[in-house]
């Protein structure tokens, strides 16, 4: 099987997109576009290429996706590329694709697509659409006419016989071409057209974001709902850990893993919402493995089940019944912790506290427990 690595450009500054942040790194759905765009690529090695500036905002819309070591972009498209081909020399991939950050609804079918093409043994496969509508361009103050007929609009990802294009880069670096096939065109390349995608929208201008987050929406258009709750009893100790935060009390929590009740039933509510049983099945309490374990692993397997469907879990919701500890001083950091964990934004989650007014086990204080809703978004 030959080797596929992708090199993927994030070192834009996305100027004409604004914003505080460069376009890759807003969140849709609670996901950063970057993000969507390296899990379409997931199971292929992956050469992130990143404003230096941006390593902090990479990190965390990364955090849990095997890449390469990103390195650093240049100042425009083509050299950011050419520093993503430099570092795969180590890498030795038969065929590179060279994929935008900023276009996160690529299809697995597209990416199947050009591969194909390369292994049919072209040197370029790129997709590329017709233009629908009548183009005009400006000429001496009028605006005349242009023949649509042979015009095309390129995407990415375009792929390549690795070797190949990294000559042609390195035979063309003073150029400033705003794609690869450019490249493969001026080494007389051998280059094989595929159908682009309608939906393979490149994010670009601020309205962008509210066209992909449709086209998302549309595409994950199974919307299921999972319920968790969890109880664990008060021992001896001096902290309890709750919705992934060690909080001071007079008392720790009785349990096999670190018996963070708001974890547990948050995990149980994403498998819930995904039919894959409890957390008993997938972490046995028999099992040695797990004794003492911080429960943000159990969440995290979860939420990777989901990724694993194609899907992405985009909001949760947790209740932490107690007289004590006193949970209002902690709730910020609860709720980031749990966004660090589900890679979603942090106004997605929410974590409530109430006391049950002194009535029963949690009103007696012998123990605490919570409950959680969970939102899943399945293709
Ligand atoms: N890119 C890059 N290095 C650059 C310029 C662009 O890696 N010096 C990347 C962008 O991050 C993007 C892709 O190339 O994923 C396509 O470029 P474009 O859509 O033009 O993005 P930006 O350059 O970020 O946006 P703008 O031109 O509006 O500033
Ligand atoms: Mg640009």
């Amino acid at each position: 099987m030959a080797k596929v690595a992708v090199v993927l450009v994030a070192a834009g500054r996305g100027e004409r997109a604004g914003g505080a942040v460069p376009k890759q790194y807003v969140p849709l759905l609670g996901k950063p576009v970057l993000r969507w765009t390296a899990e379409a690529f997931a199971g292929l090695v992956i050469q992130p290429v990143v404003g230096t500036r941006d390593e902090a905002a990479f990190g965390a819309a990364m955090a849990g996706l095997k890449t390469l070591t990103p390195v650093a972009g240049g100042p425009t498209r083509q050299h950011s590329v050419m520093h993503g081909l430099e570092a795969l020399i180590a890498v030795k991939p038969d065929f590179v694709l060279i994929h935008d950050a900023a276009r996160p609804l690529v299809s697995p079918a597209l990416v199947d697509g050009v591969v194909a093409a390369l292994e049919a043994g072209a040197d370029a496969a790129v997709p590329l659409l017709p233009v629908a509508d009548t183009l005009r361009k400006q000429e001496n103050g009028k605006w005349v006419g242009v023949t649509r007929d042979r015009l095309m609009r390129a995407q990415t990802p375009q792929g390549f016989r690795f070797a190949k294009i990294l000559a042609a880069h390195r035979d063309h670096k003073a150029l400033a071409l705003t794609d690869d096939m450019a490249l493969a065109e001026l080494a007389g390349l051998d280059i094989v057209v595929v159908p682009g995608e309608e939906t393979n929208l490149k994010i670009t201008t601020a309205k962008d974001f509210a066209m992909a987050e449709q086209l998302l929406s549309a595409r994950l258009g199974d919307t299921r709902t999972g319920l968790g709750y969890d109880a664990h009893r008060f021992a001896p100790g001096d902290h309890v850990w709750l919705c992934g935060i060690k909080v001071p009390h007079t008392h720790a929590l009785e349990g096999h893993s670190d018996a963070d009740a708001g974890l547990h039933a948050l995990t149980d509510a994403i498998l819930g919402a995904i039919g894959a049983g409890d957390i008993g099945q997938h972490f046995p309490p028999t099992d040695e493995r797990w004794r003492g374990a911080p429960s943000w692993k159990f969440l995290d397997h979860a939420a990777g089940l989901v990724r694993d469907k194609g899907g992405a879990v985009t909001h949760c919701d947790v209740t932490l019944i107690c007289e004590r500890p006193k949970i209002g001083p902690h709730r910020e950091a609860m709720r980031a912790r749990i966004a660090e964990i589900l890679k979603l934004e942090p106004e997605r989650v929410s974590v409530k506290a109430t006391t049950t007014e002194g009535m029963g086990f949690t009103g007696r204080q012998e123990g605490l427990a919570a409950q959680a809703i969970a939102t899943v978004r399945l293709p």
